[in-house]
């Protein structure tokens, strides 16, 4: 059956300050399925996941099962690795997350360790999270004391141990190859690709990557079977989705809705409508590394991964006017659902400021590795910085845009493309705030 809007799965014991001791956790069912899960096959339990359709959560939306097939049938050493780096602007949901259900989380990672053979996992946690961090710890604990974690789990013969590990403050360090670097001690610095994590990754064994939120779908999916989650979500996107709403909106929030919402309900009917009765700019829809959708037909798309990507609501990002960005292969970009984190931006936006913003924040957050991502991100942010305060000059517009292309798709990591993506996007259907704020170049004031 779809899900509809009282469909809660990974929210489920939000609000619920007891949820995360142990005991009121396993009252509520925490750990029933791990029973179950440790009778099962664990070829059989990936075959699940790659029925149910769920997709990863920390941004790329790729399907979950098909990347635990490629780890290497005869690996003796693998890991499961749970980011919990969450670090994209407008993105608050895995905190959320932690710090009401970990016994949920910790669930989640021991099934799906058992699915892929792996003993020793880790949960790399964004250093700033120190209530998250203190939360898990102490549930960490707690289901070492119960025989959860260990050796021999509840007599299984299975055994997974669990490190929570703290990062130190940087948005790199979600990147998942440099989030590996990062947990060897290493400078966290992106690797090239490939080889992938799932082929070599922590200390060169495979390695599979998961966002906190996917990993806590996994119980569910075991528990109900990958057919039942498949069929809560719409076309080739399983089970339900967290969107995190902050922004110019009267109710922002972290809510678990079905895919097949659109942006107008969800600021409508979901958040209480855009504040002090405005109207809608600009919709963010999934962190600050998508491009924008605008106030048109564009927010009668729903949610869902593949929508983002392909419907033809979305106006494609041009690279400048009549050339669009090919994504490769012919395929035109729109934009993507990311990380979940929708930032709503009401008509008094100063559209050239909010950009200059966001790319302040890439040229900060750039590790610096390679050429077109460290100095296109510096560029863009002192070209954007000038059109916004005033300074900016008729050429302007090209330069942001062709900098941006010269980014795009050159870089050893994806932040270049997530500093690029806005960019182009916020120039193609944004552009008259651009070309105002460079007409008005010495009288213009801003905030
Ligand atoms: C610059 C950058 C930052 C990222 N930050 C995060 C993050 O904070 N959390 C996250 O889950 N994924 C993040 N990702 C995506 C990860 O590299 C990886 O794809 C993801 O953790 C895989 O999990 P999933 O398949 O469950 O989505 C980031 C990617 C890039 C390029
Ligand atoms: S794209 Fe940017 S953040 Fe990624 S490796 Fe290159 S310099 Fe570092």
């Amino acid at each position: 059956m779809p899900a509809d809007r009282n469909t809660k799965l990974v929210t489920a014991r939000f609000g619920n300050e007891n949820a995360r001791s142990i005991a009121t956790a396993e009252s509520l069912g925490a750990y029933a399925t791990l029973r179950k899960a440790l009778a099962m096959r664990p070829d059989d339990i990936v075959a699940e996941v790659k029925a149910s359709n769920l997709r990863g959560r920390g941004g790329a939306g790729f399907s979950t099962g098909v990347k635990w097939g490629f780890v290497p049938k005869d690996s003796p050493t693998v890991h499961l690795v749970c980011n919990a780096d969450e670090s994209e602007p407008g993105t608050c949901k895995d905190r959320e997350l932690m710090y009401w259900d970990p016994h949920l989380l910790i669930e989640g990672m021991i099934i799906s360790a058992h699915a892929l053979k792996a003993v020793h996992n880790y949960i790399y946690i964004r250093g700033e999270m120190m209530r998250e961090y203190a939360v898990l710890q102490k549930a960490v604990d707690e289901a070492y004391q119960k025989g959860y974690l260990g050796t021999n789990i509840l007599g299984s013969g299975v055994t997974c141990h669990l490190t929570v590990h703290r990062g130190a403050g940087a948005y790199i360090c979600g990147e998942e190859t440099a989030l590996l670097n990062s947990l060897e001690g290493l400078r966290g610095q992106p690797r090239l690709k490939p080889p992938f994590p799932a082929v070599k990754g922590l200390f060169g064994n495979p390695t599979i990557v998961n966002n906190v939120e996917t990993l806590m779908n996994v119980p569910f999916i075991v528990d109900k079977g990958g057919a039942w989650f498949a069929e809560l979500g719409p076309g080739r996107s399983g089970g339900t989705r967290i969107v995190c709403v902050s922004g110019h909106v009267n109710k922002p929030g972290v809510f678990e809705l079905p895919m097949t919402i659109t942006f107008r309900q969800l600021i409508d009917e979901v958040c209480g409508g855009v504040w002090k009765g405005r109207q809608v700019k600009a919709v963010i829809p999934g962190g600050v590394s998508m491009p924008p959708l605008d106030n048109s037909d564009e927010l009668d798309v729903p949610v869902e991964f593949d929508a983002l990507q392909t419907d033809e609501r979305i106006k494609p990002v041009m690279v400048r006017p009549g050339q669009q960005f090919d994504l490769g292969g012919g395929r035109v970009l729109r934009t993507m659902a990311g990380s979940g984190g929708v930032v709503v931006l009401d008509d008094q936006t100063d559209i050239p400021k909010a950009v200059w913003r966001i790319m302040k924040f890439f040229a900060h957050e750039s590790c610096g590795q390679c050429t077109p991502c460290r100095e296109g991100c510096g560029w863009l942010e002192k070209v954007s910085r000038r059109v916004a305060e005033g300074r900016g000059k008729p050429d302007d517009i090209e330069l942001l845009a062709s900098i941006a292309h010269g980014i795009a798709g050159n870089t050893i990591c994806a932040l270049g493309d997530a500093a690029a993506w806005p960019m182009l996007g916020f120039l193609t259907k944004f552009r008259p705030d651009f070309e105002a704020a460079i007409a008005a170049a010495g009288k213009r004031k801003v905030a």
